[in-house]
């Protein structure tokens, strides 16, 4: 059985491929055009797996390249649709990047899913889609607040338009994905984010600043009413997320689900704070980090953290990494880039 990938070359989408290649016996198709990546991961992947994959490189805009891969290869019985772009503060800067790139791979995505029947579908999204949200922790049903980005805005909109065409097409069904703060590299060290900019997300600039590749990390305030004052997320290990979309594509391969459109929560459901995510660095890695308390980000909720209650019941799920571990990982993967 074949399993197409898209972004398959990215953080989540080469930690997922590493998944679905240690437990299953699927055979991973990638579709990557490295615009945040590169074609080593593949040779990372196998050196971790043993395994090479079939990869082709292709901008899902292309409708006509994209439909080249599904004629080719004829029994693929889901795709995972991770390709996207995802920086927040990116798509405040160019908005119309984020909808062009995000919307329009997604609905070619869907156009292929339709045109060639296949049956089940993963879209990655995000708990963006949230925006600012009182009510914590956050369940599937909270009302989705007003969208804080572009990038947020892709994404309750990709959930609508899977939504809308699950409807109109009863033989397909898809699960959207809602991680929180995906963080941390593979185990081994030798698998993590390779980030062609500027790193925007806490974990990366930790370890960057940590080897000395950046001078100085600020903590975006400390003025919040939250337990020290500093911001409150859900950071949860790339491998506990990437171990949800094999349940996730095993579930909708052998249960028909309750909805052909399920909307899950990928969390650990504990709230940890800027200032405890720094702590637990320090301590793994032994490394005292140079920062400062600096001005809040706009743009930053203050607390945000998942209730998992549902990946649990539907998927048999639960997060196993713990915050240690998260820095562990990323702090060897952070050495590996070093010396290679
Ligand atoms: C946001 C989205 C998340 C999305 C991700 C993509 C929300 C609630 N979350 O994550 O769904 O997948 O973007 O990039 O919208 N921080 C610092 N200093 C830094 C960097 C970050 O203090 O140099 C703080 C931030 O203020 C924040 C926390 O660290 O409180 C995490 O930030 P980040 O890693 O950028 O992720 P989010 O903005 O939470």
């Amino acid at each position: 059985m074949k399993i197409l990938i898209t972004g398959g070359a990215g953080y989540i989408g080469s930690h997922t491929t590493i998944e679905i290649i240690q437990n299953t016996d699927w055979e991973v198709i990638s579709i990557d055009n490295y615009s945040n990546s590169s074609q080593g991961t593949y040779d990372r992947i196998q050196n971790i797996t043993g395994k090479s994959i079939k990869y082709y490189n292709l901008d899902l805009k292309d409708l006509q390249a994209t439909e080249q891969v599904f004629k080719e290869n004829t029994d693929i019985q889901g795709i995972i649709h991770f390709a996207a772009f995802k920086a927040v503060g990116e798509s405040v800067e160019n908005p119309l990047m984020y909808y062009d790139n995000n919307i329009n791979s997604l609905n070619n995505i869907l156009k292929c899913q339709a045109k060639f029947d296949i049956p089940n579908l993963i879209f990655s999204s995000s708990c963006s889609v949230y925006g600012n949200i009182d009510q914590l922790p956050v369940t599937e049903n909270s009302q989705l607040a007003k969208a804080e980005s572009p990038y947020a805005y892709t994404k309750q909109i990709g959930e609508i338009m899977v939504d809308d065409f699950i409807k109109v097409n009863p033989n397909l069904k898809a699960i959207s994905l809602r991680y929180f703060n995906p963080v941390g590299a593979h185990v081994s060290g030798l698998n993590g984010e390779l980030s062609t900019t500027t790193p925007n997300n806490l974990v990366p600039f930790i370890t960057q600043t940590a080897i000395g590749k950046l001078d100085c990390l600020t903590v975006f305030g400390d003025d919040y009413n939250t337990k020290d004052g500093t911001c409150i997320r859900d950071y949860i290990h790339v491998s506990d997320i990437a171990n949800a979309h094999v349940l996730a594509l095993q579930y909708l391969l052998n249960n028909p689900p309750h909805q052909r459109h399920e909307i899950i929560n990928l969390g650990t459901g504990v709230g940890v704070s800027v200032l405890e995510t720094i702590n637990a660095f320090e301590k793994v890695s032994g490394v005292k980090l140079n920062y400062t308390i600096g001005e809040r980000r706009a743009g930053d909720v203050a607390a945000i953290y998942a209730n998992n209650e549902k990946a649990k019941k539907i998927l048999n799920w639960t997060s196993k990494i713990s915050l240690d571990n998260m820095m562990l990982s990323a702090w060897k993967w952070e050495q590996f880039l070093a010396k290679n």
